[in-house]
């Protein structure tokens, strides 16, 4: 297999790492010096070989340890998954994406055999090797959603569309920046998204929603988010919050770059064919600030970001406590440079 998977941690001892190839394709989200919320959304079409964005959905060195956390928070808490019956279609439309986007992206790794309605589908780095008939609920582990994005990084819901809106009413969330499926599911575009600041008062929610109700089959749209946490810990859930969210009083200047990590979301939006949902995949990828910094430009600008950035957005976030701390420590990468626009 082409990508060296590897064993690692996200909790307790944190064993989490980027290689140096990992780092050299982590998707900084950055264009400019300045951050503000805005309809940032383009084209999910193939990026550059290596990557982000070359394949669909991104298989990277995380993929085997990411999963066995995501079981270990299924098994401590299964409301994290949540399919209401209604959209168990959506469940096989997203199956059917990914087990399709997987096999011909990473043939070494996944292999999609069809014959009629019975499928075969084997995932090696998982050590999965399945037959099932598509469409036949009885003849999976799981419901469809919950079999097939136990073996997908990135959390993922899905939205069924009625009323000229949105409803999340499906997902799979294990590592998600401290906001709640079990709190959410059964709510539309605007009220999901009531405890974001300024960005409704600027009519982004509404214009996001115009876009989405028309968002096309075969025509996947992207767009970045990005917030902090400390240490490299998925699963920063409203529901563990007693096991992470102490970690913020314990940084100081001599652990920060080891410690806080740039957490951004690769976000998809993809129309299904059957159901006529939205599936929206949240890829998570982490990276500390002391391997951030390793890329002089990534420091500077980060440095930048930080400072200029409305109070709002970093009490939102959940870093306003630590913001002169961190802005501190990168001030010590920041030479003053222009920078460039773009990444
Ligand atoms: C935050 C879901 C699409 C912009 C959030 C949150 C959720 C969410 C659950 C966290 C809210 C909380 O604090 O409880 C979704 C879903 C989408 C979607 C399911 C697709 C169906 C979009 C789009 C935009 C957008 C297209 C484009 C502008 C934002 C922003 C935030 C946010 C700006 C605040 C993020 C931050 O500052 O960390 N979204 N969202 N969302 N969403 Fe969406």
């Amino acid at each position: 297999m082409g990508i060296q998977f590897n064993d690692e941690t996200f909790r307790n001892d944190y064993t989490y790492r980027n290689s140096p190839a990992g780092l050299a394709r982590f998707p900084f989200p950055f264009p400019e010096d300045e951050y503000m919320y805005s309809v940032n959304i383009e084209p999910h079409t193939p990026g550059r070989k290596g990557s982000v964005f070359e394949h669909s959905f991104d298989v990277d060195e995380h993929y085997v340890s990411e999963m066995k956390d995501r079981a270990r928070v299924l098994a401590e808490d299964p409301l994290r998954c949540q399919s209401l019956p209604h959209m168990t279609l959506a469940g096989w439309d997203l199956l059917e994406l990914i087990m399709e986007s997987k096999a011909r992206d990473y043939p070494d790794m996944f292999e999609l055999h069809k014959n009629g309605n019975k499928w075969r589908w084997v995932n090696k780095p998982l050590g999965i090797d399945d037959t099932f008939t598509f469409l036949d609920e009885s003849t999976l582990p799981y419901g469809p959603m919950e079999y097939i994005t136990r073996q997908a990084q990135g959390d993922f819901t899905l939205q069924d569309q009625r009323e000229d809106n949105l409803w999340i009413e499906a997902g799979m969330v294990t590592s998600q920046a401290d906001w709640s499926l079990d709190f959410d599911i059964g709510m539309s575009f605007h009220e999901w998204h009531a405890p974001v600041p300024l960005a409704g008062g600027m009519g982004i929610f509404d214009r996001a929603l115009k876009f989405l109700l028309k968002l096309q089959y075969g025509a996947p749209v992207r767009r970045f988010n990005w917030t902090m946490t400390v240490d490299p810990r998925l699963d920063t859930a409203p529901e563990t919050y007693p096991k992470w969210g102490p970690s913020k009083t314990t940084l100081n200047m001599d652990n920060v770059g080891a410690r806080q990590h740039l957490r951004v979301e690769l976000q998809t939006l993809y129309r299904l064919p059957r159901s006529n949902a939205i599936v929206f995949p949240i890829r998570c990828y982490l990276i500390s600030f002391q391997d951030l910094v390793t890329v002089p430009k990534w420091g500077r600008r980060l440095h930048r970001v930080l400072q200029g950035l409305p109070q709002e957005l970093a009490e939102y976030k959940g870093f306003a406590r630590n913001r002169e701390l961190l802005t501190n420590w990168l001030a010590q990468y920041d030479d003053g440079a222009p920078t460039s626009p773009g990444w």
